[in-house]
């Protein structure tokens, strides 16, 4: 990973206002799980006052698991293919959030399309995470589009999510430069490393949203 990378982010997690008691949030997450255990640890060192109630999983061998495990967080593994229609797996999802009692749905690395029957149950209550500046780069290969496309810039993006993928109303960007000698596995790392900073922001601002019915007028 390039050491010299670095960013500038204004204002610090820590000048926001504080959530008392705790926003609840539910995870949905498919792969690694990298920002999942940033939100994990910036709740165990006491930075961001939320409480993750449950972590949801489509991957059976998703490595955001065991970091789940190890956080002692509840999870579920939940996969499309154990059910006939789509909304049948989409309920076993909802219900689970709703069992959990979550306030804010918050998709990190979630690489499953909701449908508007799932969107409409947690309607401004779903924020998702994209690597890139969207609207560019919408889809599931946003990094390698971007470098396959000769882009100088690129980033990534926080949004609620609406029924068009990748479209819904922006929270929270970041931008850097993608440099000549940059490859998928280095600028991916920068980006990550950029998301760990703007998903603890982005799920602050939502909350504050939610918790203020704002979000309900919208
Ligand atoms: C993140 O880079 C996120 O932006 C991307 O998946 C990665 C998950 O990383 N999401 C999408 O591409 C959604 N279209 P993680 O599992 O290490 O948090």
């Amino acid at each position: 990973m390039d050491k010299s990378f670095n960013y500038i982010i204004s204002p610090e997690l820590s000048e926001y206002k504080r959530f008392s008691p705790k926003l609840k949030i539910g995870i949905l997450a498919s792969g690694k799980g990298t920002n999942f255990q940033e939100l994990i640890n910036l709740s165990q060192k006491g930075e961001i006052d939320i409480e993750i109630k449950v972590l949801i999983t489509n991957k059976e061998d998703a490595g955001c698991i065991k970091r789940a495990e190890n956080a002692e967080i509840p999870y579920k593994i939940i996969r499309a293919k154990d059910f006939s229609k789509k909304e049948s797996f989409e309920v076993e999802i909802i219900n689970t959030l709703i069992n959990y009692d979550v306030e804010l749905v918050v998709m990190a690395g979630w690489m499953k399309i909701v449908s508007p029957f799932f969107i409409n149950k947690f309607r401004n209550k779903i924020i998702n995470i994209h690597p890139s500046l969207l609207p560019a780069y919408k889809g599931g290969s946003a990094i390698k589009d971007s470098i396959l496309n000769g882009s100088k810039i690129t980033g990534c993006s926080v949004h609620f999510v609406e029924e068009e993928v990748d479209s819904g109303s922006l929270i929270m960007q970041a931008a850097l430069s993608i440099e000549e000698k940059d490859d998928l596995v280095s600028l991916s790392q920068k980006i990550q490393k950029l998301e760990h900073k703007i998903l603890p922001h982005s799920i602050t601002l939502a909350g504050f949203l939610i918790r203020n019915d704002f979000m309900e007028s919208y």
